[in-house]
């Protein structure tokens, strides 16, 4: 069965999940395009949205509504010749608007996981717990048919060991989606060892048809993006303690989010960027691999504490970020979390400027990552500053150095572990995954 069959009957379970909503949009536009070609007229289109509670579906209702129009609104040119013998799709309205319908003509909103029956690919986003994981992928393996295949969502558990949990009989590989899946570029695709041919190519397939770029990680737990991001985590955790004595907790906190970012040119901070994924989903990254790779160092006793008194990060409905290692007030960090007294550090001007005069002794100016993004030059500007970074020659220009050694460390461990095969391919996970201008193998240090 080729892709175009198989896009006749999908389903995605844990659809009203951050994850599985936008692979629901991504699919739902794909089957629509293939419905509107005049050869598929009569033939159904089926894409079940499962989850487990009408609430949550509801939610998703919405969510598909206002995705499909932005998508719509930038396909006009495509969606003109989609209806070109529709003569009364006039206006580009009256052409969104059509396609939102026709997207919306496919989808089944549904709690029953046993309407999946007659899926031909499923894409599993279900919550990061293994044991749920397993539970729903054998009870789908009974449910579908004997050739459905399964694309799963997960960030860290290794796929052969979800093969041989559920005994899907290799009928399952890794389509590690970044979120929000319907703007991250990135697919990193994980073949379990049973993988079959079938799958393999159904997963190129499907990655070209969706215009997305994916990269190969091999089999181990937490592939390429969170194998990097967790340890690169731990490192800035485990520099804060080492700063603690001369800078207060919340000051070390507050330099290495800082160092992360502006000396490093990254979008955010490391803690920012733990607080947007969620302490909860970093939590269970770490658990993950540490049980798979029996690596007990891949652990934070501080965030094991703050999710003790559910300090978790990650965002509220309406998008705006919840508080975790950070405070935040429209966005932007306005102090610090501290555990031990239960409350949050609010960071006042004077400490601020202090703290900055430490980092930027000479008041050095360094180009924030949204500048250098749009930057033609780009790629001469990130040489030049961290030339600038060496030749300021401090204790915080060091602390930068180190922490760009120390991700190409980790990058390069990858490689040996062989969770990469090339460095290419990690650098493009960071690159498109995460945003960095740069991939963490370079020649900067
Ligand atoms: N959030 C991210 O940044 C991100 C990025 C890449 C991959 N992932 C992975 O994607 C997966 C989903 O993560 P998420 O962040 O979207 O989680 P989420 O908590 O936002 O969504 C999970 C959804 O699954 C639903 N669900 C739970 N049990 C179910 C069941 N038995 N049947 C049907 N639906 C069920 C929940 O109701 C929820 O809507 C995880 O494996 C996660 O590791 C997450």
């Amino acid at each position: 069965m080729n892709l175009d069959e198989r896009l006749q009957n999908v389903a995605v379970v844990g659809a009203a999940g951050k994850m599985g909503s936008g692979i629901a949009v991504l699919v739902a536009q794909e089957m629509a395009k293939l419905k509107l070609m005049p050869e598929n007229k009569n033939k159904i289109y089926r894409l079940n949205l499962i989850d487990v509670t009408e609430e949550a579906l509801d939610g998703l209702r919405g969510y598909m509504k206002t995705q499909l129009i932005k998508v719509a609104e930038k396909s006009t040119v495509l969606l003109r010749t989609i209806y070109k013998d529709r003569k009364n799709l006039i206006e580009n309205a009256d052409i969104i608007n059509t396609f939102v319908d026709d997207c919306y003509a496919l989808l089944n909103f549904t709690t029953d996981i046993n309407i999946s029956k007659d899926a031909h690919l499923v894409f599993e986003a279900i919550f990061e717990n293994e044991e749920i994981k397993i539970k729903v992928l054998k009870n789908l393996k009974d449910i579908c048919l004997p050739d459905a295949l399964f694309l799963t969502n997960t960030s860290s558990i290794p796929i052969s060991y979800l093969d041989e949990q559920a005994v899907l009989g290799g009928r399952i590989i890794g389509y590690h989606f970044y979120n929000p899946p319907v703007i991250q570029k990135l697919v990193e695709v994980i073949e379990a060892k049973n993988t079959t041919d079938e799958l393999k190519s159904i997963a190129t397939e499907l990655g070209k048809r969706l215009r997305k770029k994916l990269v190969p990680a091999k089999d181990i737990s937490g592939f390429i993006g969170n194998g990097h991001f967790s340890r690169d985590g731990l490192y800035a955790l485990n520099e804060v303690e080492k700063l603690k004595a001369e800078y207060g907790y919340h000051g070390a906190l507050y330099i290495m989010n800082k160092v992360s970012q502006e000396f490093l040119v990254r979008p955010m901070g490391i803690f920012q960027l733990i607080d947007y994924v969620g302490l909860d989903v970093f939590q269970s990254l770490l658990r993950v691999m540490r049980t798979h790779l029996g690596l007990e160092a891949l652990n934070s006793e501080l965030i094991n504490r703050m999710m003790d008194k559910k300090v978790a990060g990650g965002q509220n409905p309406n998008g705006s970020q919840k508080d975790g290692f950070l405070k935040y007030e429209k966005g932007r960090p306005i102090g610090v979390y501290n555990v031990d007294e239960d409350k949050y550090f609010m960071f006042d001007e004077d400490w601020k400027k202090n703290i900055d005069s430490k980092l930027y002794p000479n008041n050095e100016k360094f180009a924030p990552w949204r500048v250098l993004l749009m930057d033609p030059k780009k790629q001469e500007k990130l040489e030049s500053h961290f030339e600038d970074l060496k030749k300021m020659n401090t204790w915080s220009s060091e602390l930068g150095l180190n922490y760009l050694k120390a991700t190409k460390k980790i990058a390069e461990n990858l490689l040996v572990d062989g969770v990469a095969t090339i460095a290419d391919e990690i650098n493009a996970t960071l690159m498109n995954g995460f945003y960095w201008l740069y991939g963490p193998i370079n020649n900067y240090v």
